[in-house]
């Protein structure tokens, strides 16, 4: 038994070196490659502490937009990475994993969303930025889910629109802002499992928490919500609201910037259906420490673009950029 709780605490503490040998070598390597380090909140823990910037989709990508080191170094998933591209195409951009993907992007191949979209001329295509650079090469405009309103209310009443591939945000973004719109029927496999039967029981347990979620939720927890918001309209909300308790219905690696950000109040995470973790994404966790050192050092896996994707993408980023400034 000793042996064993010896051999566990020799464990932790090759663990804690092999740790520090990772944070002090990415450091060392951001310097050498003048690299910036970008982190999505859902990263696990030990990339957010380290990153350059960390935000949500709209404020990765102005980071990206506005920076001038050589290498984007990008602790997010393969959308994520492609948008920093799109926006700087000589520069080296570099992701842990690169099978990070997205359900979201994963269900809207770009062939398939041209054949749905010439069902509906006269249409055009608002695409929210959890999707391929092909896909956005044939959209109009991108949005996130911080923008997605704005962008929308900026639109003629007359202008006829398809929204794709978030079935849950477009249902959610017509209800806001009384457009009636198409939709993509896509959905993320990581808010789709939140179960609103325990979300009303934890309710009735803690009762002065506040619900809180991601428009990308089924419409039942978005009904039941106190506040719905992108990852960094969250993170705002927990701050501002006086409320001490929250749940919390979206990936779980925002609650270390909540707890970083606005200590000493509770946040639980809203739990899903089955007794499993799938409230975490299989694609975000996928980058590790480790994998963040391995791709700064190798200088790959390196995000490679079709020219004349790369180039129509360009512009419907560039509109959504534009837009969320007015
Ligand atoms: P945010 O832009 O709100 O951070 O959302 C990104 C995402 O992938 C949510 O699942
Ligand atoms: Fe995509 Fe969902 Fe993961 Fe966000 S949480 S990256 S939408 S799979």
């Amino acid at each position: 038994m000793l042996a064993i709780k010896n051999k566990t605490a020799k464990d932790r503490a090759s663990q804690g070196k092999q740790k520090e040998f990772f944070i002090s070598e990415i450091y060392r390597l951001k310097k050498e490659l003048n690299a910036v380090l970008l982190a999505h909140f859902y990263q696990e823990p030990d990339i957010q502490d380290i990153a350059d910037h960390i935000g949500d989709s709209l404020q990765l990508a102005q980071a990206a937009e506005k920076t001038n080191a050589d290498v984007i170094v990008f602790a997010g998933v393969h959308f994520m990475a492609e948008t920093a591209k799109i926006l700087n195409p000589d520069k080296l951009v570099l992701l842990p994993d690169i099978n990070a993907g997205c359900s979201l992007a994963e269900g809207c191949p770009a062939d398939l969303l041209l054949k749905f979209k010439e069902k509906y001329p006269g249409h055009i295509l608002i695409s929210y930025i959890n999707c391929s650079a092909e896909v956005k090469a044939i959209s109009d405009i991108i949005c996130t889910s911080s923008n997605a309103e704005k962008i929308i209310r900026q639109i003629p009443e007359s202008q006829k629109i398809i929204f794709a591939p978030d079935k849950n945000l477009g249902r959610y973004i017509s209800k806001t802002t009384g457009r009636e719109m198409v939709l993509w029927q896509g959905a993320c496999i990581v808010h789709e499992t939140f179960s609103e039967r325990k979300i009303l029981e934890l309710k009735l347990r803690h009762p002065g928490a506040k619900l809180i979620a991601h428009p990308e939720c089924e419409q039942n927890i978005l009904d039941n919500a106190d506040f719905v918001g992108s990852t960094s309209a969250l993170l705002n909300f927990v701050g501002s609201n006086p409320s001490k308790e929250f749940i919390v219905a979206t990936e779980p690696g925002i609650l270390h910037q909540m707890e970083k950000q606005t200590p000493g109040k509770l946040y639980i995470q809203a739990p899903p259906e089955a007794n499993c973790s799938c409230n975490e994404c299989p694609y975000m966790k996928l980058n590790t420490l480790e994998k963040l050192y391995l791709c700064m050092k190798d200088k790959k896996p390196e995000i490679i673009l079709d020219k004349s994707v790369q180039e129509k993408a360009l512009v419907p980023i560039k509109r959504m950029l534009e837009m969320s400034k007015k």
